[in-house]
């Protein structure tokens, strides 16, 4: 079984272009302090930038819509939560829904992270971007038999485990390889969790995630017997966006307590503890979450266990390190309201139609002027925007738009709804920027549609 292990790194050495050979040269070149996650996009004499680069310049060169991604940022967020779990024996292993793109994973490989991920598209994704098997932990509610086959065949670290008929199948697929599948049971803590949208809690009774708790113990009996399962952990996953600690003090505890349980037969002995992501970031004008004081209480609670220990953080690695630019379209009114009309939409940024999610939007050269407006997309649905009522910079046609972080569940929740191409990622390191996937073309929305059909008879 690989060793979980601590990322290895210096205090003040990450994400000052040490590690990754982009950021040394990216240092090499220039002087300034290598940004932040929260000075990553700031303005300068051309606007806003992110690093050094004007975003102006990439709307220029590449177009919009636009993802724009700082590496520096997810470097420096990276080092602040390893930085605030310290010597306990982890590893973070990011959430690649959060953010699936082969370059941001390449960025959290070369600092050491592992992955969480929920499905083979994702498994597919790692292995491209240089992970092994190892690195991963699958997690995931409806896992298939293909699914596990793939998995298995990588050598993941851990399966997930959510219910008792996903163990039986596992224990089939294991068998058909001749393999033993490595598990552990996702138990659903049965906490309260507070988070802005009810979507993202995972972690209360009656949810669709984990093991019910008063039935994890009998579970666990049967993974034990399975003649192809390795029981080897318990995991948990509360929600998406928390800023308290409570959840994860009184998950963690509840594990703790199970896991005593299920050694007490002395027929197993778990090794790994995963406490899920969940980590909130700031969007407005939120207080920030004291990673620090995270990092204590996840220490005094877990730090004389012996387990080791996996973080699933996505949106704290990522969110804040992106923006998706936009440039406007129209402007108009209607029934006494101001309208901005964006080449970006719903298709682009389903946040704030899915979750009336707030993204802070600023142009990336103000006039010095705001207005109340609705932003809104060319998506046809009513349901289409990117703020409502807002007070923004009074933005004219042919104007850029910054939509501020935009870097967690923003492009991997883009579709194609309207026939619409999905936009471009631009990753920026330092001074310089480059295209990191392409923007689609009309051909690609094609792709894999038939003009000869192969008609089969029943
Ligand atoms: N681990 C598991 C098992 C998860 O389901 C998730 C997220 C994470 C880790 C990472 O959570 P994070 O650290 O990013 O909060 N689309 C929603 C968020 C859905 C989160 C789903 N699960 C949004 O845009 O807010």
């Amino acid at each position: 079984m690989p060793q979980v292990c601590t990322p290895v790194y210096k205090r003040g050495t990450v994400g000052k272009g040490v590690l990754t050979p982009l950021a040394a040269k990216a240092t090499a070149s220039s002087s300034p302090p290598e940004p932040t996650a929260a000075t990553a996009f700031i303005a300068g004499p051309s606007g806003l930038a992110c690093e050094q680069v004007p975003l102006a310049r990439i709307a220029d060169e590449i177009g919009t819509p636009a993802y724009v991604y700082s590496s520096a940022a997810v470097r420096e967020q990276y080092r602040i939560l390893s930085e605030a779990v310290g010597n306990l024996r982890h590893r973070l292993h990011y959430s690649v829904k959060a953010n699936s793109s082969r370059a941001i994973l390449e960025l959290l490989r070369e600092l050491g992270a592992g992955l969480d991920i929920v499905s083979g598209g994702e498994l597919y994704r790692a292995l491209k971007a240089g992970f092994k098997g190892a690195d991963v932990v699958f997690s995931g509610v409806g896992k298939t038999e293909r699914e596990m086959e793939e998995a298995l065949a990588a050598g993941v670290l851990l399966f997930n485990v959510e219910s008792e008929e996903e163990l039986h199948v596992l224990d089939r697929v294991a068998l058909r390889l001749g393999m033993r599948a490595p598990v552990a049971l996702r138990v659903n803590p049965e906490v309260l969790v507070d988070t802005p949208h009810p979507y993202t809690r995972t972690g209360e009774k009656g949810m669709k995630f984990g093991i019910p708790f008063d039935e994890a113990l009998a579970v666990a009996a049967t993974a034990i017997a399975l003649p192809n399962i390795d029981l080897l952990g318990l995991d948990m996953h509360v929600g998406s966006q928390i800023s308290q600690f409570a959840p994860y003090e009184v998950g963690i505890k509840r594990l703790l307590h199970l896991r005593t349980e299920i050694e007490r037969g002395g027929k197993a002995k778990l090794t790994h503890l995963d406490i899920g992501g969940g980590l909130a970031v700031t969007y407005n004008a939120e207080t920030e979450v004291d990673v620090g004081k995270f990092g204590e209480v996840i220490r005094e609670i877990v730090g004389g266990t012996g387990l080791n220990i996996i973080i699933e953080p996505g949106r704290f690695l990522v969110g804040n390190a992106g923006v998706l630019l936009t440039r406007v379209l129209y402007r108009k009114r209607s029934g006494g309201k101001q309208f901005i009309i964006t080449d970006a939409g719903m298709t682009e940024l389903l946040r704030p139609s899915h979750y009336n999610a707030f993204h802070r939007i600023e142009a990336l050269v103000p006039n010095g002027r705001t207005t109340v407006a609705d932003v809104v997309g060319p998506v046809c649905e009513s349901g289409d925007f990117l703020a409502l009522d807002r007070q923004v910079d009074d933005a004219a046609p042919g104007d850029i738009l910054a939509v501020r972080s935009t870097g967690a569940y923003g492009f991997v929740m883009a579709s194609n709804y309207n026939s619409r191409p999905k936009p471009p990622e631009v990753l920026v390191d330092g001074s310089r920027f480059a295209v990191v996937t392409e923007r689609e073309s009309y051909a690609d929305l094609v792709r894999g549609e038939r003009a000869d059909l192969d008609w089969r008879e029943s």
